[in-house]
This record gives C-alpha cells, sequence and structure tokens, in this order.
C-alpha cells in the first residue's frame, strides 16, 4: 500500500456551508487511485449531500445525534455539526479504514472540533461494540457514496438498522445511480430492515439508466 501524502502535501479545499466554512484535507482527484485512498478523497455525492443538509433543515429538526458511516474525510459529519451542532447535539464519524481515521481526526482538530465531534471505528456487518460508539442509538445516520458495491449493501443496511431506534429515526444517504447494480439492491433491501423510503416518493429506479449520477434518498424508521 502506498504511504499516506505527508501533510504539506494533502489539497486543503474550503467547504462552504450557508455562511459557515470548514477546511477539509483531503486527496486530490488524480492521486486517489495511485494511493488507493477511496475514502481520502471527497466524492461527488459528500457534496451534494452537504448541499442537502444545508437546504434542508426542516428534515434535520429533533435529531440530536448523528453517526456518518464510511465517513472518508469526515466532510458530511463535520458540515452537519457547522450548521446544526450544540451542547446538546452529539456528532459520530465513522469508518472501518485506519488511513481514513486518521485523516477524520485531522479535519475534525483542524477545523477545532474536538469535543463535539467523536472520530470511530465502525465496520459495517461486524458487531457493532456500542460502548465504543457516543450514543447507543441515532435519531439519523448519514452516508455519502456507501453503496458501491452490492456484496456491502445487506452489511450497510444492517448497521444502519443496528443505530437506528427500533420505531424512529432516518437514514439520509446520497449514493450513485447506474454502475453495479448496488443502488437497486438497496432501495429494494432497505423495507427487510425497516427502512421505508420517503424521499423521493418515488423509487427512482430505471433500468435503462447508465449515468452515474448522484441522488440524495431519505428513509425512515417504517
Ligand atoms: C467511496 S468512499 C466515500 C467517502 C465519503 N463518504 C465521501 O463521499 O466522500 C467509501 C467509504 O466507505 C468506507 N468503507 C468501505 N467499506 C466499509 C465497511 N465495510 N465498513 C465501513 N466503512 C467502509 C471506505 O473506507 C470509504 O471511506
Amino acid at each position: 500500500m502506498a504511504a499516506l501524502p505527508l501533510e504539506e502535501e494533502w489539497a486543503v479545499e474550503t467547504v462552504c456551508a450557508g455562511e459557515c466554512t470548514l477546511r477539509i484535507h483531503h486527496i486530490p482527484e488524480q492521486q486517489y487511485w495511485d494511493l488507493n485512498g477511496m475514502g481520502l478523497h471527497i466524492w461527488p455525492a459528500a457534496r451534494l449531500l452537504c448541499d442537502y443538509l444545508l437546504t434542508h433543515p426542516a428534515s434535520f429538526s429533533g435529531c440530536r445525534s448523528v453517526c456518518e458511516l464510511g465517513s472518508g474525510t469526515g466532510i458530511v459529519g463535520l458540515v452537519y455539526a457547522k450548521l446544526y451542532g450544540t451542547e446538546e447535539v452529539t456528532v459520530a464519524i465513522t469508518d472501518n479504514s485506519p488511513r481514513a481515521l486518521k485523516l477524520m481526526e485531522q479535519n475534525v482538530a483542524f477545523n477545532q472540533f474536538e469535543t463535539t465531534v467523536h472520530v470511530r471505528y465502525l465496520r459495517w456487518g461486524e458487531g457493532i461494540d456500542v460502548a465504543q460508539l457516543p450514543c447507543a442509538k441515532f435519531d439519523c445516520v448519514l452516508a455519502s457514496d456507501c453503496t458501491f458495491s452490492v456484496d456491502l449493501v445487506p452489511h450497510f443496511l444492517a448497521t444502519v438498522d443496528t443505530l437506528l431506534a427500533e420505531r424512529s429515526g432516518q437514514l439520509v444517504m446520497c449514493a450513485v445511480m447506474g454502475g453495479v447494480g448496488a443502488f437497486e439492491e438497496t432501495i429494494n433491501q432497505a423495507p427487510r430492515y425497516g427502512l421505508r423510503l420517503v424521499e423521493p416518493k418515488q423509487p427512482p429506479l430505471d433500468p435503462t439508466t447508465t449515468s452515474k449520477r448522484s441522488i440524495v434518498l431519505r428513509f425512515e424508521r417504517a
């Protein structure tokens, strides 16, 4: 595995969330394949989900605990904390990649979120050690570009199911359509895990679609 770039070689991007700004370290697009750094780049789905966070405050009113899965750089959870963070709100950003976790710690510190955003190891499909998380159950799970493989979909959804309370909470995710069929699997399998698609109202399933457009999906507990 190629070494991570030195700290001074990260690209630093200024991300605007309304009137707030964040500075996020990541690997630019031309480098991440060489570095095998899938989670170390800010993916287009993450940008779209950040935009949704900003433009849909009503979807998050009442959310006091938020867990992001497959955070990569941590951008989505950090934007959430910037927009909606208060003393009563708990935000966890998680990943299974040690390199992503290191980058997330760095971005948390760089933006001075050490006391409000919790960085945790979490691998989908593994038994979740709730004691390691800042909450046993979350009001909201966030995820961007995490359903990129059909095999991972049940593990991803089972993790969401475990993190949400039995009868409340929501999953807000930005998924990439087209590709290997994981998008369709996510929509089709979600009801098995107690998740009902509420946004968009009609499942956007078009077998003829080949475009790799990203789309925000919001599921609530069925
Ligand atoms: C395509 S990247 C998306 C990163 C970030 N969410 C974004 O949109 O910029 C997928 C992320 O999921 C993480 N991931 C992959 N498989 C995982 C698993 N089984 N459990 C937890 N995280 C996983 C990767 O380490 C990576 O950070």
